[in-house]
């Protein structure tokens, strides 16, 4: 493949991504100016003594974040790369966020208490949510450019995380 397609794929699948990654750093923001926000879970426990989901999926951060997640998925789509609007804008998103939530009730299944780490799954639940999304919407993404974005996307996040403990949005570095 010539490098000028490779770059336009690229660039390409990066912004069908860029939804899920908004959607999946506005909680984190609606967590710390929102007061008294309700979560998700409404604190059930199941049969293992844990919570469903834990105090860290709250219904503000989830609909805060699919609406700026899909309204950023419109602009891109609209102003970066003249395509027509999609249903793909809001389900990009809305993956982010399920993947994001799967995520952590596998983590209090295993036994981990919200907000402490569980290395890929942290990084990375909210990009396999948005990836089956896609694959459900009818896109299906090449192996590569699934791998590459995987590691992007992990990367990212890391930096981003870090980046949001230091300037206090958040309590962990994770
Ligand atoms: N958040 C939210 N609602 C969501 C997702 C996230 O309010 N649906 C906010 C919470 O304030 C959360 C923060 O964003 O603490 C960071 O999200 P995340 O790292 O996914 O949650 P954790 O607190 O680390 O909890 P978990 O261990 O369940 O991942
Ligand atoms: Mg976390």
């Amino acid at each position: 493949m010539d490098i000028g397609l490779f770059a336009r794929k690229f660039i390409e699948t990066f912004l069908l991504y860029l939804p899920a990654m908004i959607a999946n750093a506005t909680p984190v923001v609606i967590g710390k100016v929102i007061r008294g926000t309700h979560p998700i879970d409404m604190n059930l426990k199941l049969k293992d003594g844990r919570p469903l989901f834990g105090r860290g999926k709250t219904w503000e951060g989830f609909l805060f974040g699919l609406m700026i997640g899909a309204l950023f998925g419109l602009v891109v789509k609209l102003v970066l790369i003249h395509y027509p609007i999609s249903l793909l804008s809001f389900y990009v998103p809305l993956g982010a966020l399920l993947g994001d939530i799967l995520g952590s009730f596998i983590k209090r299944r295993l036994g981990i208490k919200r907000g402490d780490p569980l290395p890929l799954l942290d990084q990375l639940d909210f990009y396999i949510g948005s990836t089956i999304s896609i694959i459900a919407y009818g896109k299906i993404p090449s192996l590569t450019s699934i791998l590459l974005m995987g590691i992007i996307i992990y990367l990212l996040h890391r930096y981003t995380n870090l980046l949001a403990f230091k300037i206090g949005l958040k309590n962990v570095p994770w």
